[in-house]
């Protein structure tokens, strides 16, 4: 299970800002504090694939991160599977990192971390073989993350999220850094591994086309202080391709113009 509740989510931090003479409101400066987001409600079902997109600097990952139960909100609550986070939980979510594998183990090792549950040694084997395979890995078992290009190093982290089994991953920015192939491909494998775990995934990414071919649901946000500017389900049939659905590529203007570029590439 993992439905999550945002419920008038704030977070405000210490302002260092320098705020111009004018622009005090712009950015809702409450005397030495700035706020970042604001009066966030969402309500999010067990096994969605929520893309978030939004201006830097407008909030994302402060939003990831206390879902995730690493900061604290300001005020408001965030309930996962109708229980308040209170912190950090390993059982609950994976969170999905660039360099989230440990450098002294193997693939296969970093891979069966997830795994430790189960007693039998051949088992366990098996299922990392599956995740590994799944992923595209297979020969590079016993290499260690050094010895793995950046996009097969993700590709690793993929089979490790598969094998911890979450009910929540939570990825900021997952492609960045990639060259274009990787980029799809990896793209393609996050689609894939949803459509096989139906688990709830928060994904955040600069990428417009990321969110409508790999979405559920696009949540777009605003910016400071931030607040939900689009919220919309995206019923497209999959596998989505803009040549063939108007409809896609209209959203696709649309969201162009709305995070503020007047001509999509
Ligand atoms: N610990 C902190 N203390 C003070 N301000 C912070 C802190 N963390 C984030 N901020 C501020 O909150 C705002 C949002 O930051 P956040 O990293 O969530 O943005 P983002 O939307 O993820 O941006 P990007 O797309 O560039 O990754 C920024 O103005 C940032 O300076
Ligand atoms: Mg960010």
């Amino acid at each position: 299970m993992g439905s999550i509740l945002i419920d008038q989510l704030s977070k405000t931090y210490a302002n260092r800002r320098k705020v111009p003479r004018g622009e005090e409101d712009a950015i809702l400066c409450k005397g030495d504090r700035i706020s970042v987001l604001l009066d966030i409600d969402l309500d999010i079902r067990d096994g969605e694939m929520v893309c978030f997109l939004g201006p830097s600097g407008c909030g994302k990952s402060t939003l990831l991160r206390i879902i995730a139960g690493f900061e604290a909100p300001s005020e408001g609550h965030v309930n996962i599977n109708g229980q308040p986070v209170t912190g950090p939980s390993a059982d609950h979510i994976f969170v999905f990192q660039h360099s989230g594998l440990f450098p002294w183990m193997t693939v296969s090792e970093n891979v069966g971390l997830g795994l430790r549950h189960l007693k039998s040694h051949r088992d366990r084997q098996e299922q990392v073989q599956e995740f590994i395979d799944m992923v595209e890995l297979d020969g590079f078992e016993q290499h260690y993350p050094r010895q793995l290009s950046g996009g097969m190093q993700r590709r690793a982290e993929l089979a490790r999220a598969l094998a911890v089994n979450p009910d929540i991953m939570i990825m900021d920015e997952p492609f960045s850094g990639l060259d274009f192939l990787t980029h799809m491909k990896m793209r393609e494998e996050v689609v894939n591994m949803h459509a096989f775990i139906r688990k709830t995934i928060l994904l955040v990414t600069h990428n417009i086309d990321d969110a409508l071919i790999m979405g559920d649901r696009i949540v777009i946000l605003g910016n400071c202080p931030t607040r939900v500017v689009m919220d919309r389900t995206l019923d497209f049939p999959r596998p989505r391709d803009f040549e063939k659905s108007p409809d896609l590529s209209r959203l696709r203007s649309e969201l162009f113009l709305l995070l503020g570029v007047n001509y999509a590439v």
